[in-house]
């Protein structure tokens, strides 16, 4: 008997061991890169460098994107390869319109595709994409609907919670405040003087940021003029989720691990179709205050912290915009995130003859 449990106990430990071995095997070779499908990826990206063909529809009046990231991605797309001038070859159909289009000229604008190309209608617009900084709102026309719920929605991040819909709609990674020269420069080879560093203009009340502010811990400012060596010189880079987001690329190139303070589960991230956020950054709810946020910060062991850190570094080159698009740069895989998104189903009518 006394035998028979021990054995019973030994077969325990040695599932629990082998369970263990099995988890770390598999935490290090799914975090060993900071994508989500890196078998996939660079095959498919060399796909579609030689495949992927878009349309654009002639906008109704000239006009123009000013928000960098806008600018540049519509800027770098009309000037691609990827334009072609044969509809039939497209796999998706870009509608330029400007920045400030009302809903109902959305709508109008709709209509007209609709009436006057016989590309809407074999998708109901699944096909198609645009581009509005803040992302569209819900509108009750059957053409401001179709736009909205079928077509690919590209958007500045983050996104007003309702306004981006997960799995269709696309965030631009935000438009790097330094000069890439000095990104590529990398994390600097010291040790952090502060656990968290946070970018505050006091605008809006968070009672989390100002108990944040009496903490020796954290350096709260509101401009800094020495934002970089800051960067450089914190664990972690502090963001409350909507406010100030822009350096968060800057954050991640200089191996400041981002801390996104949000209380709603979030699935707006730029590339969030190829980048493992979850080995990139943390996200912490607010109402923990900051006991909570020091408990997870702390809890993050310097092995995980490491990891968390060259990961970023490695992610950052995907994330940066160049203003003559770079092989894998933020332009590039906005659009392979298109790409990914060409699958559709047409409801063409066929003329057998
Ligand atoms: C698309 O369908 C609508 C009806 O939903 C029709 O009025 C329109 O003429 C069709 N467009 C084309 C180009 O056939
Ligand atoms: C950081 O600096 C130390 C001492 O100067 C040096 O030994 C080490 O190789 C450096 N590490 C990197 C990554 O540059």
């Amino acid at each position: 008997m006394a035998v028979y449990s021990f054995s019973v106990i030994f077969l325990c430990l040695l599932t629990f061991t082998q369970l263990l071995l099995l988890h770390s095997l598999s935490a290090t070779s799914s975090s060993a890169s900071p994508y989500l499908y890196p078998t996939t990826l660079f095959d498919n990206y060399e796909k579609m460098l030689s495949t992927f063909r878009i349309y654009i529809y002639t906008p109704q009046k000239p006009f123009t994107f000013s928000a960098p990231p806008l600018s540049l991605f519509h800027n770098s797309l009309v000037n691609s390869p990827f334009i072609t001038q044969n509809p039939n070859e497209a796999h998706l159909f870009y509608i330029p319109f400007p920045p400030d289009f009302s809903t109902r000229s959305r709508a109008r604008l709709v209509k007209d595709l609709r009436i006057s190309h016989p590309y809407w209608n074999r998708t109901l617009g699944a096909d198609h994409f645009f581009v509005a900084p803040a992302g569209i709102d819900s509108s009750s026309d059957r053409n401001a609907v179709e736009l909205k719920k079928n077509s690919v929605q590209i958007s500045l991040f983050p996104t007003i919670s309702g306004d981006f819909i997960p799995h269709k709609d696309i965030t631009l990674p935000p438009f790097n405040p330094s000069p890439l020269a000095l990104l590529r420069q990398g994390p600097a080879n010291t040790t952090a003087s502060f656990l968290g560093f946070m970018i505050w203009d006091g605008k809006i009340e968070s009672n989390l940021v100002n108990e944040m502010k009496g903490d020796p811990e954290f350096r709260i400012e509101a401009e800094p003029s020495n934002r970089v060596d800051l960067v450089k010189s914190s664990k972690f880079c502090l963001f409350l989720y909507g406010v100030e987001m822009t350096w968060m690329v800057e954050a991640v190139a200089f191996g400041c691990v981002p801390v996104v303070l949000v209380d709603r589960p979030t699935q707006d991230f730029p590339l969030t179709d190829v980048l493992r956020w979850s080995d990139l950054a943390l996200l912490v709810g607010t109402r923990g205050g900051v006991k909570r946020l020091k408990e997870v910060l702390h809890g993050v062991s310097d092995d995980q912290y490491q990891q968390m850190k060259e990961l970023g570094v490695a992610a950052s080159r995907h994330l940066v915009w160049n203003s003559e698009p770079q092989p894998y740069d933020a332009f590039h895989m906005v659009i392979y995130q298109l790409w990914l998104r060409r699958h559709t189903i047409r409801y063409s009518r066929r003329e057998w003859v």
